[in-house]
């Protein structure tokens, strides 16, 4: 008992030493993030549509035979949409629907996935893509309305950009870029105003990192054109662009060198992010909750994109320093 007038001595001390000199410094950051999450609340857009309810829905996948994409279709599937998964290597997509099939009755979803041969780099004129994607939306649930479009094929490339060949840097963006940008063309009147259309873009489409030029390039581009066709005349279709740090699916072993061939090295960095099946949950959840922009990455990694906007200069010398012991610096053979 005799204790007591000691610890409120020490709590009166507490409170005239910390408390009241220093509290603005933790109120005034606060205040300054809780209004402008109001603000972000309050402002119009997708993000006061009703949550997006996946039963029965038709979900179009592109790059599902591997990766994220896969893992994708299982969730999606999951969730009792009927899963269309595109990509160009047909043995794994027919693998990925025997897969999903195999859980039928586990999900009780039942509709069959379906696969179709996609190559986004040869998609060809508008004329030939219309093609291809009417045959796509005829296996959609009505034959006629794509509620989601998942832009998620993309390929890598390691190289510096004096080395880096025009035909490596034309792939990729044909892959990353113009093939996404050709398909949600053809496909933006099949998605309706409440359905949705999900980008897997990368930390790299916010911070340009060396010897991975073309890449960052591709996602840079990639969140741009979504960024325009999100302010366009349909404010209210929800696009979510998921600027995803490492996930382990050995991507980095299948970039090109400068010249063009496979690396065939795995990217440490990616041995130790996100498995697939966890980045996949993550990111539709963010979907169904009507988020518009998830940059789902470690602390570290967000703060790089600040620091880009704050100090870019100290940013680019960090990332010089770390670019010096990246063995992709040097030409490959
Ligand atoms: N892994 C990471 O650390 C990481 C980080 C940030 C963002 N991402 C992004 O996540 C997405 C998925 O990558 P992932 O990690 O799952 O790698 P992945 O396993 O290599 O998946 C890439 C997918 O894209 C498909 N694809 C590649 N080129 C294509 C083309 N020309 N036409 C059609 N499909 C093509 C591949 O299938 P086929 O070869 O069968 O065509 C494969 O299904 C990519 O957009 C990537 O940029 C990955």
């Amino acid at each position: 008992m005799s204790s007591l007038p000691a610890v409120s001595e020490a709590l009166v001390k507490f409170q005239n030493k910390v408390l009241i000199p220093y509290w603005p410094y933790a109120a005034v950051p606060a205040a300054v993030v809780g209004t402008l999450k109001l603000i972000e609340w309050l402002a119009p857009g997708p993000g006061h549509n009703d949550r997006l309810n996946l039963q029965d829905k038709t979900v179009l996948i592109s790059g599902a035979s591997s990766g994220l994409g896969r893992a994708l279709a299982f969730e999606f599937y999951k969730r009792g949409a009927k899963v269309i998964v595109v990509a160009r290597s047909l043995d794994k997509l027919a693998q990925l629907c025997a897969d999903l099939e195999a859980t039928k009755s586990e999900c009780g979803n039942p509709h069959e996935p379906v696969y179709r041969y996609i190559d986004l780099s040869e998609l060809g004129d508008e004329a030939a893509a219309q093609r291809q994607v009417d045959d796509l939306v005829s296996l959609a649930i009505d034959g006629k309305t794509i509620d989601v479009l998942v832009n998620n094929a993309g390929m890598s490339m390691r190289g510096s950009c004096t080395d880096t060949s025009m035909k490596v840097q034309r792939q990729v963006m044909e892959c990353n870029y113009f093939g996404h940008v050709l398909l949600t063309k053809m496909l933006l009147d099949h998605i309706p105003d409440n359905g949705a259309i999900l980008v897997t873009s990368s930390l790299q489409g916010k911070v340009a990192l060396p010897y991975r030029s073309a890449y960052s390039a591709s996602k840079h581009a990639l969140q741009a054109f979504f960024d325009s066709l999100r302010c366009e005349d349909r404010p209210n279709l929800q696009i979510l662009t998921v600027s995803a740090g490492y996930i382990n699916t050995g991507f980095g072993s299948r970039a090109l060198n400068a010249d063009g061939h496979p690396t065939g090295i795995e990217d440490p960095n990616q041995k130790q992010g996100y498995s697939a099946e966890d980045a996949a949950y993550r990111i539709v959840n963010r979907l169904v909750r009507r988020d518009t922009e998830y940059v789902m990455a470690s602390f570290t990694h967000r703060l790089a994109i600040a620091l880009r906007y704050f100090t870019p200069n100290l940013l680019f010398w960090m990332l010089h320093k770390r670019g010096q012991s990246d063995t992709h610096g040097k030409k490959q053979s």
